[in-house]
């Protein structure tokens, strides 16, 4: 059992980590200013315990004293490559400048190693698929610069640390005001029976990991014994946008036309990340299909409209 700090906690994939690292008897403590994330998103779990913070303005020294963590897995962030575009300071505030001040801490406390989280979009424009770690690093938004000088932090702060580099995540509990959110967009739309908006001709390829294999991943990372390493994860299989669409439209029988915008700024035409380097260090070999995700996704909103009232909470310190 290991004490655990996740900055983000509270969000889409910090939730179902923690869901995953309670299963595994870690103790956990979260930081988050619930800005995207939400109590309702974490478990009653006494292994949980939540402190509404945030990592850019407040001082997190005393948590640290009295938590004294093992590990820290950094997942807070400012995640919208649309908004990292009109409001750059602000990424780089939450991105930079708060990763160097949790790494003094993690220095400052004696962290064991700290798992972060940063994204394909440190690749920028792809100059071959799938993209491994060798690829090229020439970031198109502020959001992939931002992250990718975290990692450069990370690597020169001499604390032991696995970075992931994330493809295009999704599941339960992801919001829909982010456009990184393309197949819970689809779904909110679906549900509610809009038309589905589409920027650019639909041709562009993802590639959709899941949201429970992103938790294990991270729980793989607390035990293993190699570290300070940047790798990819992902399931290194691209699905255009339209093909997406095609088979959600069939879980959800939607009958709407989709509507074509033009393509956004900062948006890269295909994204498919080679998970090969991940394949050899874990031993994690069976990623769900999108089939599948998307079939949990559907029934995870089913049964939490038909448990609405269920009592998810955890109480702030
Ligand atoms: N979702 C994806 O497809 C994807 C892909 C690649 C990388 N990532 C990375 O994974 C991480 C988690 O992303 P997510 O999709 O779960 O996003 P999310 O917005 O659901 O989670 C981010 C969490 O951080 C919290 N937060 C934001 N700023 C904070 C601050 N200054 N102080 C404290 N808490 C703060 C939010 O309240 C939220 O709970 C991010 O670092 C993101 O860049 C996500």
């Amino acid at each position: 059992m290991a004490k655990i700090i996740i900055t983000g906690g509270a969000g889409f994939i910090g939730s179902h980590v923690c869901d995953k690292l309670l299963l595994d008897n870690h103790k956990l403590a979260i930081i988050d200013n619930l800005s995207s994330g939400t109590i309702d998103n974490l478990s009653q779990s006494a292994g949980i315990k939540l402190y509404k913070l945030d990592t850019e303005k407040d001082d997190l020294s005393t948590i640290f004293e009295v938590e004294n963590p093992d590990y820290v897995i950094h997942l807070a962030a400012q995640t919208s490559v649309n908004y990292s575009l009109q409001n750059p300071c602000y990424d780089a505030n939450v991105n930079i400048i708060s990763s160097i001040k949790l790494l003094e801490l993690c220095k400052n406390y004696g962290v064991k190693r700290l798992i972060a989280a940063s994204t394909a979009a440190v690749y920028g424009t792809p100059e071959y698929t799938p993209i491994d770690e060798k690829h090229p690093l020439h970031p198109i938004s502020q959001y992939g610069l931002s992250k990718l000088t975290m990692e450069k932090y990370i690597e020169m702060s001499g604390i032991p640390y696995i970075i992931f580099r994330f493809s295009n995540a999704y599941g339960p509990r992801q919001k829909t005001s982010k456009e990184s959110g393309v197949i819970s967009i689809f779904h909110e739309a679906m549900i509610n029976d809009e038309p589905i908006n589409i920027y650019g001709d639909g041709m562009q390829v993802r590639d959709f990991v899941y949201v429970e294999d992103i938790a294990k991943i991270f729980s793989e990372s607390i035990k293993i014994r190699k570290e300070n390493f940047i790798v990819n994860f992902s399931t290194n299989i691209g699905t255009r946008l339209n093909d997406l669409y095609d088979k959600m439209k069939i879980i959800y029988n939607h009958n709407k036309t989709p509507q074509y915008l033009p393509k956004r700024n900062g948006d890269i035409k295909d994204s498919i990340l080679s998970n090969k380097k991940a394949m050899e260090i874990f031993s994690v070999s069976n990623f769900t299909s999108l089939e599948n995700g998307l079939e949990k996704l559907n029934k995870f909103y089913t049964d939490t409209k038909n448990f609405k009232t269920s009592k998810r909470s955890v109480k702030c310190k």
